[in-house]
């Protein structure tokens, strides 16, 4: 039987972190209800202590929403803990993500401290945690970069304290997928107390491996990924929302499927990116505007014969009406016709060959050739619709 991935959106979090993002609090909650019907399974909505707004935003989130976990952000520190309870406490299904520094770089050089008072102070947060509900993430920062076996002893002592679903974040974007999805195998080898809580996977894109890790993360027995919509976050970003739910469709051999409702993919990314204006780059998967576009001839007439001689995805199944035929100068025949056909032009192969010539003079002086284009075309040829 396959295995449910847990989708966790961390959009209204880490991805709103980004300088120029921020959004108000009906902004949010218009998110956060896109991200309800779009299927996740989990919202970060925010980090409460961070500011009076924040706070605000996640309790006006955790009344707006029914059938999702909402979830806030804490530092291993108790006031935070408090806070964020006070602020999930409207929420149906409350989740408390604390969490501490676990490579031997953050823990020397952020928190100056050792590695067994970083554990002591794991621990009890997540005691601390556990007296307001008991769906606790744990998350052990830049875990990416961690020592294994140290990795290893805090997640098992943070699950016999009461952690439910444990993070492994890869927070510098450091990790190749093979490392990543060694590292997720390491604790499900490792840690004896293991199969009490769920393997959350959260990547960075520093490197552009932030879906390639997430995925081999689940290769590995994570049954948990970290993601925000159009994969916005700190630096290059996060692990993109769109691309894993795709991956884990497209790929059954994986075994694994999401509650993702993927035609919805292609709005809520559009209302994200206008949202925090952020546009999205045109040649981004799944959901940039030339995922679906084909503009060579050589692939617009393989696509013109069959659909899926160039694509693996159905425009439909993320939420974009059709694929694309671009006119432009690197076009055939194929297209030319296509489109032609489309305005009502029917044309012998010799008529074609002639309009095509022009057509190209035409496409090397222009970027684009609109309908508009190529009517003006026909009118100067005097070819009229037949
Ligand atoms: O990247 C990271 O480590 C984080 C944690 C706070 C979960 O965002
Ligand atoms: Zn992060």
């Amino acid at each position: 039987m396959a295995d449910k991935i847990h989708i966790f959106d961390t959009t209204l979090r880490d991805g709103e972190q980004v300088p120029g993002c921020q959004l108000n609090r009906e902004e949010k909650i218009q998110v956060a209800q896109a991200l309800e019907r779009l299927g996740v399974d989990i919202i970060e909505a925010g980090f409460p202590v961070s500011s009076p707004g924040d706070f605000d935003s996640v309790v006006a989130i955790a009344g707006a929403v029914d059938d999702v976990t909402v979830c806030g952000l804490t530092r291993a520190v108790e006031n935070d803990i408090i806070v964020a309870a006070e602020a999930l406490k409207g929420a149906n299904r409350p989740r408390i993500h604390t969490g501490i520094g676990a490579s031997d770089f953050h823990i020397k050089h952020k928190f100056k401290s050792t590695r067994e008072k970083i554990l002591e102070r794991g621990v009890a947060a997540v005691k601390l945690a556990r007296n307001y509900t008991d769906d606790i993430e744990f998350y052990a920062e830049d875990a990416g970069r961690a020592d294994n076996e140290f990795l290893a002893r805090l997640i098992e002592a943070v699950i016999s304290a009461g952690a439910t679903v444990v993070n492994i974040p890869d927070t510098t974007g450091y990790c190749l997928p093979e490392m990543y999805g060694a590292k997720i195998k390491y604790l499900r080898d490792n840690v004896p107390n293991i199969d009490k809580a769920i393997i959350s996977c959260h990547c960075h894109n520093d490197l552009g491996l932030a879906t390639a890790n997430s995925i081999a993360g689940v290769q590995n027995g994570a049954r948990q990924v970290e993601c925000t919509i159009n994969g916005i976050g700190e630096r290059a970003g996060n692990t993109s929302l769109e691309e894993v739910a795709m991956v884990i469709k497209v790929h059954s051999a994986l075994n694994c499927y999401t509650d993702i409702v993927s035609p919805e993919l292609s709005g809520i990314s559009k209302m994200v990116s206008r949202l925090m204006r952020m546009p999205v780059q045109p040649n981004k998967a799944i959901v940039g505007r030339n995922a679906f576009a084909h503009s060579s001839g050589i692939h617009q007439d393989g696509v013109l014969k069959n659909r899926e001689n160039y694509e693996i995805l159905a425009p439909e199944d993320v939420g974009v009406d059709s694929s694309e035929i671009i006119l432009t100068a690197r076009s055939g025949k194929a297209a030319l016709n296509h489109h032609l056909e489309r305005l009502g032009f029917d044309l012998s192969k010799e008529t074609l060959s002639n309009v095509y010539t022009k057509f190209l003079l035409m496409a090397d002086s222009k970027k684009n050739i609109e309908d508009r284009d190529l009517t003006d075309l026909m009118k100067s040829l005097e070819i009229s619709i037949n």
